[in-house]
């Protein structure tokens, strides 16, 4: 089973073998004048993990791609952003409510980023931010739901994360979302399709190898939503999820299913003590 992914592995790398690892960088993330930590000790449930140190998928792009998002007029995420203070503000829905009728304005969701996905006692789920978004406009609004990873859901989750930006991050994984979270570790160690890969080979076990033209990551989500240059919008946490498993040629699991809510629970928990760096860029 093992020599199946290794070999598997193996052939995703890219030939020269000189070229095959690069460290990730030692520059310093700084937005806006605000330093963000992208390095730091695993946490706690990451004992066992073969790894040093948690980093932000930042340190393993280039150094274009970097300054991108270190200057808010050069990320092209922050347009998505402008775009959702408009919603923010729209009236939509049977009750004629807007987000801005009952919540004091965008400041008011500080910390909501760096502690979601988040047990809601009322609901008796784990909800991510797009779950909560969307129970607002239903039940709140009387409006339709945004289509989980739509660029509209994207760019509100945009407004939200800008609000948090250089909280570390800071996932509860006991109590009542214990079960979720270990439900989500269980799908992040689970080698998928039929290259038989799970997320682990790649961010745990190769993070640091080239595989093809990209540098991998440990495939950390404190930066998402994340504009990409490849498909010029903002990408959500389960889009980026879809992606990978779609990589592993496996059959994937879709956005706003409870498998991606849970495994975005155990990811986000991976990255507790990062800052949130939303929104990102990436290649
Ligand atoms: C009719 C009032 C109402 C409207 C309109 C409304 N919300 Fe809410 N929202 C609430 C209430 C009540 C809560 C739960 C309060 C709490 O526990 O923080 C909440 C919670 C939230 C939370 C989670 C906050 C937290 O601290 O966990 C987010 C995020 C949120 N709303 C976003 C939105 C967005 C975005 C919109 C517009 C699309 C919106 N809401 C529209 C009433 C509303
Ligand atoms: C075949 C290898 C491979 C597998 C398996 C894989 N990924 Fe990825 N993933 C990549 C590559 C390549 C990238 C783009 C470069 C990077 O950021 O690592 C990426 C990017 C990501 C990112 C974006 C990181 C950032 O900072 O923007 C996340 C999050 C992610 N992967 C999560 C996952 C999860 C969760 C799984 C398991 C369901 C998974 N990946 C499985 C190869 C893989």
């Amino acid at each position: 089973m093992k020599f199946k992914a290794l070999t598997a592995i193996a052939a995703l790398m890219v030939a020269a073998p000189a070229l095959t690892f690069a460290d990730p960088d030692d520059d310093t993330l700084v937005i806006e004048g605000q330093e963000m930590v992208t390095k730091t000790d695993l946490p706690a449930h990451m004992e066992d993990a073969n790894m040093d140190m948690i980093m932000s998928g930042w340190h393993f792009r280039s150094d274009e791609t970097q300054a991108l998002q270190m200057d808010d007029f050069d990320n092209p995420g922050m347009i998505f952003v402008d775009q959702a203070l408009d919603n923010w503000e729209s009236v939509e829905g049977s009750a004629g409510k807007s987000c801005a009728s009952c919540h004091e304005g965008p400041e008011s969701l500080a910390g909501v980023r760096a502690t979601y996905p988040k047990w809601n006692e009322d609901a008796g789920e784990v909800r991510t931010i797009a779950m909560q978004v969307n129970s607002c406009r239903t039940e709140n609004m009387g409006a339709e739901p945004y289509k989980y990873d739509s660029t509209q859901m994207a760019a509100m989750e945009a407004l939200i994360t800008l609000q948090s930006r250089g909280m570390p991050v800071d996932v509860a994984i006991d109590g009542p979302a214990a079960e979720t979270w270990e439900k989500g570790q269980e799908i992040y160690y689970t080698r998928y399709g039929q290259l038989e890969l799970s997320c682990a080979s790649c961010h745990e076990e190769n993070y640091g190898n080239m595989i093809r033209a990209d540098h991998l990551s440990q495939g950390q989500i404190n930066g998402f939503p994340t504009y990409r240059l490849k498909n010029a919008k903002l990408n959500t946490v389960h889009g980026r999820f879809k992606g990978c498993v779609r990589d592993t040629r496996a059959e994937t699991f879709s956005p706003g299913s409870p498998e991606f809510v849970a495994l975005e629970l155990y990811v986000a928990s991976r990255g507790n003590g990062l800052s949130v760096e939303g929104p990102s860029v990436r290649n």
